[in-house]
């Protein structure tokens, strides 16, 4: 294995500030696909919606200790995290608690460096190989944590109208994180979501994404599929709920695609 595993832990933050875009339902499947292939993965949800942790079956009875406590030092990370039904991944929980933080944070010292600190323990260095941050739909002083702790960012891009005007501010903000606080933050990849193939625009926007963009973006895409949006109301990845179907396919591609591409970054 010539990937994380050799590397130590790569840590994603898988974020976009427009809502809805599939970053939950990339991280979720993103990482699944990776553990079926025996990486060691976590997902942390850094979402006061919870929308990872519902969508990976955590009951909020089962969220004791959260990505809040971890983020506010009240506990460490390894303390959050609770195993899920699939091997080798595991999820630090978010509940709406998540949402006072920001608040709770802003006249604290170092407040953007809070995940970067809890995410460099030994116990979360030495166990994982990829770390996937579930960010919220906004930039945030969570969505900057993430950034200030990732080595990379993963964004999920809606095939749709305003797609590369949002795609520009997220990509200026990036480059403020790297100025200010993390000069080695790089993009791992943007991954085009809920295409259609059926309508134009889908097309027009992926050829105009990946002019602007060029090898970013990944070729793998994922297409809209009914059985993707079902598995959350069920607690399961898509790509158990139905390994089969479009859209759990087109993750297992993506996951080997990042596979590929760490590899090359690391003989790089
Ligand atoms: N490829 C797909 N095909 C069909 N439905 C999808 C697909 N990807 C995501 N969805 C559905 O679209 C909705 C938004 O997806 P998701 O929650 O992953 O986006 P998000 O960017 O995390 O949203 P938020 O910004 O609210 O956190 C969900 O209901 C999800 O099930
Ligand atoms: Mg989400």
């Amino acid at each position: 294995m010539t990937d994380a595993a050799e590397a130590g832990v790569r840590i994603i933050a898988v974020a976009n500030q427009k809502g809805g875009v599939g970053k939950t339902t990339t991280a979720i499947n993103l990482g699944t696909a990776l553990a079926a292939v025996g990486r060691r993965v976590m997902i942390l949800d850094l979402d006061p919606q919870g929308n990872a942790s519902t969508g990976l079956g955590i009951e909020r009875a089962n969220r004791a200790v959260t990505s809040y406590e971890a983020l506010m030092g009240e506990a460490t990370l390894a303390e959050a995290l609770v195993d899920t039904a699939i091997p080798n991944l595991s999820l630090v929980p978010s509940t709406i608690d998540l949402s006072g933080a920001e608040l709770e944070l802003v006249d604290q010292p170092r407040r953007a460096h809070r995940l970067k600190e809890a995410l460099s323990a030994p116990a979360i260095v030495d166990n994982f190989d990829y770390v996937l941050i579930d960010c919220p739909p906004s930039l945030n002083l969570l969505t900057l944590n993430s950034m200030v702790a990732a080595h990379s960012v993963l964004v999920p891009l809606q095939c749709e109208f305003f797609a590369l005007e949002g795609l520009s501010l997220l990509l200026r903000t990036i480059d403020q994180v790297r100025e200010s606080f993390n000069p080695a933050l790089e993009i791992q990849g943007i991954v085009l979501t809920m295409y259609d193939a059926r309508n134009n625009l889908s097309d027009q926007v992926a050829a105009d994404v990946r002019g602007f963009l060029g090898t970013k973006v990944y070729d793998t895409v994922i297409p809209r599929n009914v059985r993707i949006s079902e598995a959350p109301s069920h607690g399961q990845p898509a790509l158990i709920y139905d390994h089969r179907c479009a859209g759990s396919q087109a993750y297992i591609k993506l996951a080997s695609e990042l596979l590929r591409r760490e590899e090359a970054r690391i003989a790089a």
